[in-house]
């Protein structure tokens, strides 16, 4: 595999930013011990900053998990902001909606139990849409929710270098193709103009035209 960022480096980001929310600490604990994987404090908190620029009326995420992501959008949201949540696991959206309930963002969140790529084609008018499902799903997820983008509209899609492996010339899976099909379609498409910031796994940043 391929090093995205030195570890020193992360570690060096990773001291900076402070222990100050217990909701984030116990959904961090509890990645590690389920081992699903989330985005973490570094992707969060650039989630967060996009989410305050931007100020999106809806964000919909694709692949909630237990819903750390959606926790730093939802604490970024403005009032009449508000995020919807999608995964497969009935339990792990009970779980996000508790955390939103606990932390008094309960208005902020919509929480849909399915297959993500059916929910989403409920929406139109996206301010903000995020992607972080299976991997070989990115360019499906891409393909059905970009007519569904508001003018201006913030594409982030988290694992974007998917551990280097979208440049090592040998490596086919249907995940790492994904990706890599995704990227493509993402930078060559005249409606986006598209950056990869090398942030942990890699984060696409794309702003829509029109
Ligand atoms: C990487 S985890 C999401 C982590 C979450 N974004 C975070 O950072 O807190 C991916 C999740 O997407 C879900 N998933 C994958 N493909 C899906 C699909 N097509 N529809 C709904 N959920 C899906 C999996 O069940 C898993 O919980």
């Amino acid at each position: 595999m391929i090093p995205i960022t030195d570890s020193r480096i992360e570690s060096y980001l990773m001291h900076m930013i402070p222990e100050d929310d217990p909701h984030l600490a116990a959904m961090e604990e509890k990645a590690e011990e389920s081992g699903l994987p989330i985005v973490g404090r570094l992707v969060g908190r650039f989630l967060y900053l996009l989410t305050r620029l931007r100020q999106p009326a809806l964000v919909v995420e694709l692949g909630s998990g237990f819903g750390y992501s959606a926790y730093w959008f939802a604490r970024a949201l403005s009032v009449r902001g508000k995020v919807v949540l999608t995964d497969y696991s009935e339990k792990n959206v009970a779980y996000a909606r508790q955390v939103f309930t606990e932390s008094g963002f309960s208005g902020r969140g919509e929480f849909r139990v399915g297959d993500a790529l059916q929910i989403g084609r409920e929406y139109n008018d996206i301010d903000l849409l995020f992607i972080d499902i299976d991997k070989y799903q990115y360019p499906e997820a891409i393909r059905v929710m970009w007519p569904r983008l508001a003018p201006n509209a913030l594409v982030i899609a988290d694992n974007a270098l998917w551990h280097g492996k979208v440049a090592e010339e040998g490596t086919q899976d249907r995940e790492t193709e994904g990706i890599r099909q995704f990227n493509e379609f993402m930078f060559s498409h005249d409606d986006f103009f598209s950056s990869i910031i090398p942030l942990r796994d890699g984060v696409l940043l794309a702003y829509k035209f029109n």
